[in-house]
């Protein structure tokens, strides 16, 4: 085992779980270096000062609100459930975008949510489902489970489980269905309240910021006449502002501009209607803007 040294940050990150790997990929594309491995449960940068910490995702919310771990990447959801008051989400992180939904077997016959009256709900968020069962009007029995909710509806020891939907795969491979949406989640980066403006913490969260916007923009350039320019700065506003260089042709200049992944094909079609020509999509790896 790695000790933990003081003076090092300490980042929590999900041990196992549909966040485990993406997390891990964000942190290496920032250029930190450190060793996975199964069942460790700290990994020191070799070329930062921070220390990685491997948790339970549903327990990363309360160790950064302590104050033991400065910082942590995890659920919102976990957020609302474990209710803590001293931390900052400090970054929304582009990925495990999930819904939290009450869940039945295929076959149920209820259409609304009170025809749960009276049944079991299986749950790892015993917070969240009773407020919501509560404010329904609805009297559940909830049981609190650490994980594999399905099964307890397979064994019908529960009649229907509040869980969290990415891909819905789970759901299916156990032979459910979502009878009713809660709410809506994101997996975001925190950071205790004291920590979160110092500047060792501000630069880890300017690294993954660089690279996150790199995965949503890539850069177009193209030659433009003058005269169409305007128009030209409507379709690619830029994230900031474009960048116009002076051509050796007096008419014409060049624009280099940061444009979303998802607009690029469309952009590209609307420049070349307004007459751009040279127009290329370079992909960017990181940015600092
Ligand atoms: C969640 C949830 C489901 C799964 C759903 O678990 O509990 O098991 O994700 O994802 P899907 O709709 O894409 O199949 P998670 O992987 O977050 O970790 P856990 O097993 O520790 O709860």
């Amino acid at each position: 085992m790695i000790p933990l040294q003081e003076k090092m940050i300490k980042l929590a990150i999900p041990n196992k779980g549909r966040l485990k790997d993406p997390t891990i990929n964000l942190l290496k594309k920032a250029g930190y270096n450190f060793r996975v491995k199964d069942r460790l449960l700290y990994s020191t940068c070799t070329n930062a000062d921070l220390q990685i910490i491997f948790l339970r995702t549903d327990d990363i919310p309360i160790l950064v609100d302590s104050g033991v771990i400065d910082m942590g990447i995890t659920g919102s959801d976990l957020l609302v459930e474990r209710n803590v008051t001293r931390v900052d989400e400090v970054l929304p992180l582009n990925f495990g975008r999930c819904r939290l939904c009450v869940a039945v077997k295929e076959d149920f016959q209820g259409k609304d949510i009170k025809d749960l009256d009276g049944k079991i709900i299986a749950t790892s968020f015993p917070v969240i489902t009773k407020k919501y069962f509560d404010e329904a009007g609805v009297s559940i029995t909830c049981i609190e489970m650490g994980g594999a909710l399905e099964i307890m509806v397979g064994l019908r020891l529960a009649d229907a489980i509040v869980d969290i939907v990415e891909t819905g795969d789970t759901l299916r491979d156990n032979k459910l269905v979502v009878f009713k949406e809660i709410n809506s989640y994101q997996t975001v980066m925190i950071a205790n309240k004291k920590v979160s403006a110092s500047p060792e913490v501000q630069k880890i969260i300017r690294r993954l910021q660089g690279i996150l916007i790199a995965e949503e923009y890539s850069l177009l350039e193209y030659n433009i006449k003058r005269e169409a320019l305007k128009q030209a700065e409507a379709i690619t506003p830029g994230f900031e502002a474009p960048t116009i260089s002076e051509l050796d042709e007096p008419d014409w200049v060049s624009v280099k501009v940061m444009v979303r992944k998802k607009e690029v094909a469309n952009d590209m079609d609307r420049l070349e209607a307004i007459g751009a020509t040279a127009i290329l999509e370079t992909e960017i790896i990181n940015c600092r803007l």
